[in-house]
């Protein structure tokens, strides 16, 4: 009750999506953070409570003898009354002291109970942070079960993975708050952790450490599905990128493949090997563009084509000048790739 009014107060204050939110826990882990911040919030409440209450108290006697026509206390004259100061000034020091040993024991106790035991679970994520997108690697059990995709990471409900976390270039932050805490990435560094989502769902997280311009524009949407869509999706994600069907999609694959395109993005199945920015072979399968700066449709995708640097500012994304059909052409088939 009290955490779900948190969680509308959270709401209204930053006007987060309903899928975005440490609050509403959907993972074990994230249970056990947002139990700590109950603990802590209850605590927070009652010292709030007797420090306000106390200071309503003092002006309110301050005020009664005002209009009394009393004269106002002055500092303590005699010993009695200094020793009564230094005695409450003592009870209230060792009061906080014990409650942020309390707090100190609860957050380490919490800390503790994050860590990952037992044998890895079979599915291992590779997780790398680049400015201002995601790659997203499913490792496998061997080279060709490789999967690589950009800013989506797609999971199995109720099944622990395990993810590698590393950045390419600057310090980055992984938070999906419903389902785990914050895990700095630092480059050339790997971070294992394990997560799990319970239920079928979809969950906003970003990127939680300033890492430059668009540090705003970096999230990540976290799809947990059921087990049997998870094997699907991956075979789906194994195939190369759809032919094109129509004499416009492939003029598109043809200057995809020719112009600038083919150096940095990869299209599995076609002379695109870049591995600079996000894999593309199912580009038209996700949300969003850019890391989330803007929903993955074809005027958004001709807007972002024409000028990367007007919709994300500081992107490393080039605009490749293209004349009107073509830009139609390569929007057509890279909506194409499903
Ligand atoms: Cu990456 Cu902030």
């Amino acid at each position: 009750m009290i955490r779900a009014s948190r969680a509308a107060l959270g709401f209204l204050l930053a006007g987060c999506s309903w899928q975005q939110g440490a609050l509403q826990p959907r993972a074990p882990k994230a249970l056990a953070i947002a139990r700590l911040g109950d603990f802590f919030f209850w605590i927070e409440l009652v010292v709030w409570c007797a420090v306000v209450g106390a200071a309503i108290w003092a002006f309110s006697r301050a005020a009664r003898r005002d209009r009394r026509g009393d004269e106002p206390l002055a500092a303590p004259s005699d010993s009695q009354q200094e020793h009564k100061l230094s005695r409450a000034v003592g009870a209230s020091t060792v009061v906080s002291l014990l409650l942020l040993a309390v707090m100190l024991v609860a957050s380490i106790a919490t800390g503790r109970s994050l860590s990952d035991f037992g044998a890895s679970p079979p599915v291992r994520i590779k997780v790398t942070a680049h400015q201002w997108w995601w790659t997203i690697e499913y490792l496998g059990r061997s080279p060709d079960e490789r999967v690589v995709t950009a800013n989506e990471l797609y999971l199995p409900a109720g099944q622990p993975v395990e993810l590698e976390l590393t950045s390419a270039d600057v310090i980055h932050s992984f938070w999906i708050p419903n389902l785990d805490g914050k895990h700095d990435l630092i480059p050339s560094h790997v971070v294992k952790t394990r997560m799990v989502a319970e239920k079928p769902g979809v969950y906003s997280g970003r990127c939680a450490e300033f890492c430059g311009y668009q540090h705003a524009h970096m999230d990540l949407l976290a799809v947990a599905v059921t087990p049997t869509q998870f094997e699907a999706w991956l075979a789906g994600q194994r195939q190369p990128g759809a032919e094109p069907r129509t004499e416009t999609q492939r003029r598109g694959r043809e200057l995809v493949e020719g112009e600038p395109c083919a150096l940095c993005h990869n299209i599995a199945g076609t002379r695109a090997l870049g591995g600079v920015g996000p894999d593309l072979t199912h580009f038209a399968s996700r949300a969003t563009l850019a890391a989330g700066s803007a929903p993955n449709d074809r005027e958004a995708l001709a807007r972002w084509l024409r000028a990367p640097a007007a919709l994300k500012p500081g992107a490393q994304m080039p605009a490749v000048p293209l004349s009107a059909a073509d830009l139609a052409a390569v929007v057509d088939y890279l909506e194409s790739l499903r």
